[in-house]
């Protein structure tokens, strides 16, 4: 029976680049989509730019572009990630893009109808220079705990305590350094409280096969925990980037609100332009919808979505499944630390995608666990399992075909009770489920056995001898021919990881694109296949030292440690249109004093050539005296948002530098600009 299916991934937010996080899930979701597509199944895999939210609107205005513009920009970006890594969207969309729009305001309007919707007024911090209310990441001040300066709104990162915005002493908008008022509003909430809700969504999330046990238990947490899920908050107000609440002027749905149903609007926009039938497709109780996310996204696929879809009248998710997230060496990915690896870097600096995908096949399973992105380990699966093994098969092979049988295979030994053959072929269902079953390590590992199979009898028979002796013709072409039929059986149970190197081989064996059923249709005898050229080469291990950032760099090679300076690692290429985003002003220090009640600040009173002063604190009261300061021309960063601090307002920042490691160099180094310059020039 053929399946129709409805694939997605997680909508990335418009709002960065991909990293290497990003391209494992679509590499996931990726493989297990090509096995259906190889298994005759209808798939329809989409995904598509989350456009909207407080983040991007602000990220925006900051970068001086409309948000349509700044998304438009990163959406501009994702086609050569996607290819690079041959990752087969058959649809990108934005929930910005019209579909979405009338899509979720449809959804809105049937869980208003069907009594899902309630409003209450709420009381929220409130940004009165910035005219808007503020998301608890835009509120710092100090712990309420430990006294931490510049804490988030949420948690405070010195002594990790957990409190409500509310809590913060001296709170400050991040925005524009005022101190928030409190303001109330009317919001709307999803009633996900509701009897009927609990108990649809238990009923969906313990449903068998539909969940992986592990966040099938969470949901029950949720569900079952004290007081029960609350109900959802789903507006903002404007300003806001995001769609409009239908009849609420001046509100907007909550992001996560029309971010998921950019699913569905994904989908429709790709039926719209492919002349497909959207209505009818989600209407078919034969249509599966399936969603691949990280584990840190469950509660609004497994919660939210269901529900709001449930009670709007829609199809519901057959599976949501979850993955782990990519670490790099063991440590969370970081930028700063140096263990950012940009997918992009990868590619440029000519390593192999297909790499990639072979290494996350091989570490990824059902389960929702974290996956190591290891140098080491990386090199010794890409070069023993997938070239040892696997590509070295063929290169025995191939060439004595060309060379001495003029490209021709000799088959006709290969009848369905061929042990060689049977032994091969058996395994097909046990791989085919372990696809299915998203265990992709297991199904590699089962492939790299049958690999381990094939090559005790390259070693058995040997071809470079038999080769060499006379009368030996018909063995030598048969046991070639063999090992080239392994191979085509071997390329199709790789094929949904490696589906370009798969297409290289089928131009290799002048063959058509191999599905799972050719697995039983062997090279027809005397077809002739096409001079055999490298499929692949091996990684060269340095090449990690170009990947990544300095400091894992240093890691990695144990023996270039000593020699590695200990500077701290250079940040991600930027464009120079970036860097311009940064105002550099040369200024005169025109006073300078110490701030009571400050160990670290001294107070700085610039000209910048605005005809009016700037008042700057600057944490450099260890390095130097206020007197050794006045009268010098130094470096202001002079488009810096003011920031309100406890001594008074800031007014941007003067460049310093600083050694990595401050115990072993605490030293500060003002810059100095040299005599000539004047304040307010432009440093660029
Ligand atoms: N925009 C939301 C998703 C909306 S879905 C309707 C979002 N975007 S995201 O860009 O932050 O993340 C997109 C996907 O990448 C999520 O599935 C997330 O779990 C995944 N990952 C983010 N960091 C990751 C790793 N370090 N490793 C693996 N996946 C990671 O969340
Ligand atoms: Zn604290």
């Amino acid at each position: 029976m053929t399946r129709k299916l409805f694939v997605t991934t997680a909508l990335p937010y418009a709002n960065a680049p991909f990293h290497l996080g990003h391209i494992m899930e679509y590499i996931q979701a990726d493989i297990w989509v090509r096995h259906q597509r190889m298994s005759g199944h209808e798939v329809n895999f989409v995904c598509a730019d989350d456009a909207h939210g407080a983040p991007i609107m602000i990220a925006a205005e900051k970068a001086g572009l409309t948000p349509q513009e700044f998304v438009g920009q990163i959406a501009a970006g994702r086609k050569q990630y996607l290819d690079g890594f041959h990752i087969q969207f058959d649809n990108w969309h934005s929930t910005d893009g019209a579909e979405n729009h009338e899509l979720s305001q449809d959804i809105y309007r049937k869980l208003k109808a069907a009594g899902f919707i309630t409003s209450k007024t709420i009381e929220q911090f409130y940004d009165p220079v910035k005219n808007m209310f503020l998301p608890d990441r835009y509120i710092k001040g100090e712990c309420p705990k430990c006294g931490a300066k510049d804490q988030y709104g949420d948690s405070c990162e010195v002594c990790s305590a957990v409190y409500a915005p509310t809590e913060l002493k001296n709170p400050y908008s991040v925005l524009t350094g005022a101190t928030p008022i409190m303001k109330s509003s009317e919001h709307f909430f999803f009633k996900l409280s509701d009897e009927k809700c609990v108990e649809f969504l238990r009923g969906w999330a313990l449903q068998d096969n539909r969940l992986q046990s592990e966040v099938a238990n969470k949901c029950k947490e949720w569900l079952e925990g004290e007081g029960g899920l609350g109900d959802w908050d789903i507006s903002r107000d404007a300003p806001y980037f995001g769609i409009e609440i239908p009849d609420q002027p001046g509100k907007y749905f909550y992001v996560w609100l029309d971010a998921p149903v950019g699913y569905l609007a994904s989908l429709k926009n790709y039926f719209n332009k492919t002349g497909k039938n959207f209505d009818a497709f989600m209407a078919d109780p034969k249509t599966e919808q399936i969603h691949f996310i990280g584990k840190d996204i469950t509660y609004f696929h497994t919660l939210f979505w269901p529900a709001m879809l449930k009670f709007s009248g829609y199809k519901t998710p057959d599976n949501v499944y979850a993955h782990g997230f990519v670490t790099v060496s063991g440590e969370k990915m970081s930028k700063s630390r140096g263990t950012g690896i940009s997918p992009l870097r990868y590619l440029d600096i000519g390593m192999n995608p297909e790499w990639l995908r072979y290494y996350f096949a091989a570490k990824l399973n059902a389960k929702v666990e974290d996956l190591d992105m290891n140098p080491d380990d990386f090199v010794a699966r890409v070069n023993s399992d997938l070239i040892g093994k696997y590509i070295n098969i063929a290169s025995r092979a191939a060439g004595f075909i060309t060379k001495r049988f003029d490209g021709k295979v000799n088959t006709t030994w290969a009848t369905a009770d061929d042990a060689f053959l049977q032994n091969l072929r058996a395994v097909t269902t046990e791989i085919q489920a372990l696809y299915e079953a998203r265990d992709f390590g297991k199904a590699l590992r089962a492939v790299m056995e049958q690999a381990d199979v094939i090559n005790a009898y390259v070693d058995a028979n040997k071809p470079w001898e038999l080769a060499k002796q006379e009368g030996n013709e018909a063995k030598l072409q048969e046991v070639c021919s063999r090992l080239l039929e392994a191979f085509r059986i071997l390329t199709i149970f790789l094929k949904p990881v490696l589906p370009h190197l798969a297409s290289q081989v089928e131009a290799q064996l002048n063959i058509g694109a191999l599905q799972w059923a050719d697995v039983y249709a062997p090279l027809p005898d005397q077809h002739t296949i096409n001079p055999y050229v490298h499929l692949m080469q091996r990684v060269d291990p340095l090449i990690f030292d170009q990947l990544f950032d300095a400091p894992v760099a240093a890691e990695s090679t144990a023996a270039a440690a000593t020699a590695t300076p200990s500077i701290e690692p250079i940040a991600d290429e930027i464009k120079i249109d970036d860097f311009a985003k940064v105002d550099l002003r040369i200024a005169k220090i025109v006073n300078c004093e110490h701030v009571e009640g400050s160990d670290k600040l001294l107070r700085l009173t610039l000209d910048v050539g605005e005809g009016k002063t700037r008042n700057v604190f600057s944490g450099i009261k260890s390095a130097y005296q206020p007197e050794q300061l006045i009268g010098k021309f130094t470096v202001m960063v002079a488009n810096l948002a003011p920031r309100k601090m406890k001594f008074g307002m800031s007014e941007g920042m003067v460049l310093a530098a600083s050694a990595a490691d401050e115990k072993a160099n605490p030293g500060l180094y003002i810059l100095e600009a040299w005599p000539g310059a004047e304040p307010g020039m432009r440093v660029r």
